[in-house]
């Protein structure tokens, strides 16, 4: 049966029937929001690349972390900026790193935020890399020692999750492992289990001072090209013991969402990175978009393709136009 018998404009009269026929809906139940944690006291930089998102230091932390929450935002992710880096990236697993410490504050002043930490050397080694150097080149089996202690240190802070984003081979079975002979065994892993070498995390560098200083990071994160692959990333990162997977990046990866939704059978997160934050950014600020529809359309659509949350510096924002 076709026109005239079924008009579908007939159920977007008013917006009652819209709303009974909506089939997708944005929550801040839904959301994460990521946080770039600095040494020091008093610090709140503005990152240019990135207006509204600051690198902070940990005093000042909380308050931001606490004003997301009464908006509804269950989980924060945090990202180390520290004051040193070298050849291994030492910092990031010193038990009293700069995110060691935040996990611990966090837990002191509001225990009911779930804490995420992002496990991976980049921010923390002079190279740049999310792996230990030799020769020009990223050693898998080497960097896992150093992902699982610094995944230890964070849980031993009092993170609810870990989520490794470095793409090394075999982290999540090494992490798993380690948390588990260390009476850790409800810690939660968030894999970045489909991770794309993507000029999406530009913005991101400049913000955690963390581009590579040689090379690219094609060796380890996955080609934009490819899609199967995804789905070997994630059921392997599953069978690991993976509790949480994760697609990254977000705008330009809805199909991959959609694939990894209706393979696995955890729940499937998306990172709307900084770069697609950005985008939307700077064009509102020229005039050329009207900046929040765009914003909401895009988690929308994040969510519509299957994710079930997502990481995404417009948390707030959006947890602000939610709570309207
Ligand atoms: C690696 C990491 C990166 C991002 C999150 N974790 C950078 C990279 O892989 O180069 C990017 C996030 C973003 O762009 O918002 N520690």
């Amino acid at each position: 049966m076709t026109f005239p018998v079924h008009r579908y404009r007939r159920l977007r009269q008013s917006e009652g029937l819209l709303k009974m026929v909506r089939e997708n809906s944005l929550s801040t139940d839904d959301l994460i929001e990521p946080f770039f944690v600095c040494e020091g006291s008093g610090v709140s930089q503005e990152i240019s690349s990135m207006p509204g998102v600051r690198r902070l230091s940990i005093d000042k932390l909380t308050s931001e972390i606490k004003a997301g929450y009464s908006l509804g935002i269950p989980a924060v992710i945090l990202f180390g900026i520290p004051e040193k880096k070298d050849d291994l990236g030492s910092e990031a697993y010193n038990p009293d790193g700069v995110v060691q410490r935040a996990v611990r504050e966090i837990k002191n002043v509001l225990p009911e935020v779930v804490v995420i930490t992002d496990v991976c050397i980049d921010e923390y080694t002079n190279h740049g890399h999310c792996g230990v150097v030799e020769d020009n080149r990223i050693l898998n089996d080497a960097t896992l020692e150093l992902l699982s202690k610094m995944a230890l240190t964070h849980a031993e802070a009092g993170a609810d999750i870990v989520a490794p984003s470095d793409m090394m081979d075999g982290r999540v079975q090494k992490i798993r492992k380690t948390l588990d002979e260390t009476g850790h065994q409800e810690k939660v892993i968030m894999s970045y289990a489909a991770k794309y070498a993507s000029a999406f995390y530009g913005p991101f560098r400049e913000a955690a001072d963390s581009s590579p200083q040689f090379g690219d990071r094609c060796s380890y994160q996955m080609d934009p090209a490819n899609s199967d692959e995804s789905i070997r990333e994630v059921l392997q990162d599953v069978e690991e013991g993976a509790d949480i997977v994760m697609v990254k990046p977000a705008l330009s990866y809805l199909d991959i969402i959609y694939r990894v939704r209706d393979k696995v059978n955890v729940p499937v997160a998306a990172y709307n990175v900084s770069g697609e934050y950005s985008m939307v950014k700077a064009a509102s600020q020229k005039g050329w978009v009207e900046g929040e529809r765009v914003m909401m359309e895009i988690l929308l659509s994040i969510k519509r393709a299957g994710a079930q949350m997502i990481l995404s510096y417009f948390a707030k924002e959006a947890a602000q136009i939610l709570n309207r």
